[in-house]
């Protein structure tokens, strides 16, 4: 149990991976302080295992003051005393290896937290200054922001220091952006790969990828204007040229974090000298609907068959809406946009929907991504006001709920104090949270955790086969893999007849009493 079950060669793993997120915060707390950590990680590597996956990616455990959930950087190099210690990621690595589990660390190279050397020296007159943006106002006395670019949060982009200048950040003030046109920044970031691949981690996941470059003039934004002045801009390719050369020294692979509408752009970050995956966000934010999922799989394939990466596949991550809550609502897209306090959902419509997403995504050829807690079915918590802890809430003035609603502290065990999680939860825990305790759903036949453990035991049936679509009726999406191993998702009104076969693998909720396949519900056949 716990060893990679494909039958790939071992540098390969990553085209097929099933790789779990872990937000170390939020996923088991050994010391009992109520934050998770690498101790209650380490306790938890037997359900990894069993759960059969083949990675983790860490959201960032490194030293942080926690003001974007660690994406606000101190120490690239340190683990943050709340998480544990290096020497204790470094043991870590090890063990989840011996199970057979590699291991993604997340490097956020567009900013680093003000409390970082280099942000702290550089507002002490340092010649830090030059990594960063600094800039004099605009208006008489300086007063106004130096162009219109506004934080990824809200807001502007910019923030005044008592000195008068101001410093530019995407994300929150305590995010400033580096200037990656200076040559210490790339070095620097060389060497923390080397420092992290040194340590035996098979890849990299990459945050905000696109952003890191700047148009060095700074000039305000310009709707539809090329190049933008900070995403997606050329200069991007060269740096992860130079990061591919050092990955390929370990072996390691990378993903990024790249959030582009336009296919044919995104595609570029794929080729074979620069990053080997990326997110795929058009499928995480897509409505349940045949024709919406059927022409985003399709482009998505169709985009990357050029370069020869294989695609992601990805229903949410700790900055979107829990799947299940997602798919029990009207609209079942997801849209930074659109999100609200209140949002009504139908949680038994969203989970079977969930449910038979999770068996469509496991059968697509490429790798898959699952979010700590998705394999138990969580839905998105409401997180009561004075609770919430996320910038993304505050930058909206209070109007937007913020992204803790996903990344409130696991249930492990129904019948202990806080679900099993340990100390009094970093964030509160609904008074339902042990119905969704692991150890509940481990017994039981019918939930959430058996069908992942199910589905990804099951799925190298698939093998690294292309997809080809079936015929099927209106509303029913259906393809086959590997030879005569067919998926069904039916997503009409009515229930649908199955193709002739010789065996259901699995389904994601019982057929009808004609032996017909219901509305929201998927299975795997053998013809
Ligand atoms: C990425 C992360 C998100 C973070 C942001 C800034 O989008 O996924 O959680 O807030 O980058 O680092």
């Amino acid at each position: 149990m716990g060893q990679p079950t494909h039958a790939l060669t071992q540098t390969d793993w990553w085209r097929t991976a099933v790789i779990y997120q872990v937000y170390v915060r939020s996923f088991a707390d050994g010391d009992g302080d109520g934050t998770g950590d690498l101790a209650g990680v380490r306790a938890r590597l037997p359900y990894l295992a069993e759960l059969g996956v083949d990675a983790l990616w860490f959201t960032p455990w490194y030293l942080s003051p926690l003001k974007d959930g660690g994406y606000d950087v101190a120490d690239y190099r340190a683990i943050d005393p709340a998480f544990g210690t290096l020497a204790e990621a470094e043991k870590l690595i090890a063990e989840a290896r011996s199970y057979g589990i590699r291991t993604i660390v997340d490097i956020v190279p567009n900013h680093v937290s003000d409390q970082h050397p280099w942000f702290r020296a550089a507002l002490n007159g340092g010649p830090e200054h030059e990594l960063f943006h600094f800039r004099p106002g605009r208006g008489a006395h300086g007063e106004l922001p130096p162009n219109d670019w506004r934080s990824q949060f809200g807001g502007p982009a910019w923030t005044r220091l008592p000195d008068g200048d101001w410093y530019l950040h995407l994300f929150a003030p305590e995010q400033p952006d580096l200037n990656w046109s200076h040559p210490a920044v790339r070095q620097e970031h060389e060497d923390i790969l080397r420092f992290w691949f040194e340590r035996s981690v098979a890849g990299v996941r990459i945050d905000s990828a696109a952003l890191l470059v700047k148009d060095s003039r700074l000039p305000d934004f310009v709707e539809g204007r090329d190049p933008h002045p900070y995403v997606d801009r050329d200069e991007l390719h060269d740096i992860y040229r130079s990061w591919r050369r050092i990955a390929d020294e370990y072996d390691g692979i990378f993903v990024g974090e790249v959030w582009l509408p336009d296919t044919e752009r995104f595609a570029r970050y794929l080729r074979p000298d620069e990053l080997h995956t990326a997110f795929n966000f058009s499928f995480l934010s897509c409505p349940w609907d045949a024709d919406r999922l059927r022409t985003s799989i399709d482009e998505t394939l169709a985009e990357h068959a050029p370069v020869g990466a294989p695609a992601t596949w990805v229903l949410c991550n700790h900055d979107v809406t829990r799947t299940v809550t997602r798919y029990g609502r009207e609209d079942t897209a997801f849209d930074f946009a659109t999100k609200a306090f209140g949002t009504p959902t139908d949680l038994a419509l969203g989970t079977r929907r969930a449910r038979a997403a999770a068996l469509l995504s496991l059968a697509l050829p490429g790798a898959v991504y699952v979010y700590q807690g998705e394999e138990l079915g969580l839905p998105e918590a409401d997180i009561p006001r004075e609770s919430i802890e996320d910038p993304m809430h505050f930058r909206s003035g209070g109007t937007d709920p913020g992204r803790d609603g996903c990344r409130v502290p696991l249930p492990w065990v129904a019948d202990a104090p806080h679900a099993g999680f340990g100390g009094d939860p970093w964030l509160p825990q609904p008074a339902d949270w042990p119905s969704y305790a692991a150890d509940r759903q481990a017994q039981d036949p019918a939930s959430m955790l058996t069908l992942y453990r199910h589905a990804i035991r099951i799925r190298p049936v698939f093998g690294d086969s292309p997809l080809t679509w079936l015929p099927a009726p209106d509303g029913v999406l259906a393809f086959t893999r590997a030879d005569g191993v067919m998926c069904l998702v039916n997503l009409a009104d009515t229930p649908a007849d199955l193709p002739p076969h010789t065996e259901l693998l699995l389904g994601s909720g019982p057929l009808d009493d004609q032996g017909r396949l219901p509305k929201d519900t998927a299975v795997w056949l053998r013809s």
